[in-house]
């Protein structure tokens, strides 16, 4: 695999008929927003939703853009970090853009990390029954995975993500230079998400992280940016295929039936998403191997790529029945059981409902 070009624009498109759209990945995009929504046809009034950190980072810089390019920016600030993704902070939203009169033409911009994209993406899907909104991801996690695939929502006290609409960005433009601010350890936290790409889809790609573990914690621009580029390859083609998470989209969850049970126990406020990814696809792998779906030098591959990205990989103290019944408030689960994601290979998965009695078996054998 050639290490995507670091200089041009990187394109990736999302076919998805009429509601297809371009993801564009270049340093300094953030300075052309207001370009790129004039090229889109978009005039006037611009909601701008983001968070407080960023509301200083990078506003000024986009509102900057807008107003050269001759729209109305209108600014909306909320709290920053995960319990920003509640009704709560919807409502907040709508009753700025109720308002400031913003109509069904009216375009929405999120300006954050995931946070800030579901939350922002939600109001925008209800707000007279749907706005078009624009995906300026900031985080890493965002880069690669939030801002595209249009799932947005909030999270309901009994489990995360329980409220939401999909509802597709019509631009995504990407600017790897913000990455520049991210905290180390959400920058890591993005890192278990390209991981995922590498276990589920990629084995090249899981290739490439072996290599270039040392270059991408140094932030080095070229292994950055082909890492962005080639996750939004996969998450576009897998989200192409199956837009609402019928089937094969399923395979995105990999690192998560464990990952947002471990979220919602530690109440959003131990473990950031990428760490509790991190830690659900270590042990999602080694239940793969107990029930012998993979062998034990997959499960020993990716836990050493994890330990070199710095990230948690041990399950925090918690007891089977918390997790268990955590488990069980997730989406992913039918009929009582909740599915998992299970490695067969490195770039190879399967989707296999799990049952109480195995996954307990597992839970007490656990190495
Ligand atoms: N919709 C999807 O398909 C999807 C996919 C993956 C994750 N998610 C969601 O995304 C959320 C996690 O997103 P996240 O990891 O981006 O966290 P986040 O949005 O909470 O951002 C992390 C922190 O970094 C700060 N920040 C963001 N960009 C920054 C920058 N460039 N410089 C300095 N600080 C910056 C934010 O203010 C915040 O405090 C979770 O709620 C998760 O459920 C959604
Ligand atoms: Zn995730």
């Amino acid at each position: 695999m050639s290490p995507i070009a670091q200089t041009e624009e990187n394109r990736v498109q999302v076919p998805l008929a009429e509601r297809s759209y371009e993801i564009r990945i270049r340093r300094g995009l953030l300075r052309e927003v207001g370009r790129c929504l004039s090229d889109l046809g978009f005039s006037g009034k611009v909601a701008v939703v983001t968070d407080r950190s960023l509301a200083k980072l990078y506003e000024p810089i986009v509102t900057k853009s807008l107003k050269t390019s001759g729209f109305e920016p209108h600014t909306i600030v909320v709290r920053a970090g995960e319990r920003a993704k509640t009704l709560r902070w919807v409502s907040v939203i709508l009753d700025e853009l109720a308002r400031a009169r913003f109509e069904r033409g009216s375009v929405l911009l999120a300006l954050g990390g995931g946070v800030i994209g579901d939350l922002a993406g939600f109001a925008a899907a209800v707000f007279v029954r749907g706005i078009p909104f624009i995906q300026i991801p900031t985080t890493l996690v965002a880069q690669v995975d939030s801002s595209v695939g249009g799932k947005t929502g909030v999270n309901h006290p009994v489990g995360k993500n329980l409220i939401g609409a999909f509802h597709q960005p019509c631009l995504v433009l990407i600017d790897p230079e913000t990455l520049n601010t991210l905290p180390r350890r959400e920058w890591k936290a993005g890192l278990a998400e390209v991981i995922k790409y590498g276990m589920i889809a990629d084995a090249e790609l899981f290739a490439y992280l072996e290599r270039q573990m040392g270059a991408l914690l140094k932030m080095e621009e070229g292994p950055v940016a082909h890492i962005i580029a080639r996750s939004c390859q996969i998450k576009a083609s897998v989200v192409a295929e199956d837009e609402r998470e019928s089937d094969r989209r399923r395979i995105l969850n990999y690192g998560h039936t464990v990952g947002h049970a471990l979220e919602a126990l530690g109440k959003y406020r131990s473990l950031i998403h990428g760490e509790a990814v991190a830690i659900g696809m270590v042990q999602e792998a080694d239940l793969s191997c107990h029930v012998g779906f993979c062998s034990k030098e997959v499960v020993a591959r990716q836990g050493e790529l994890v330990r070199q990205a710095g990230l948690p990989h041990a399950l925090p103290p918690v007891t089977f029945s918390k997790l268990w019944g955590a488990m069980q408030h997730d989406k992913k689960v039918a009929q009582g059981r909740p599915y998992c994601v299970m490695p067969e290979q490195i770039g190879r998965v399967v989707i296999a409902p799990l049952e109480r009695s195995e996954f307990k078996r597992w839970f007490v054998n656990r190495s």
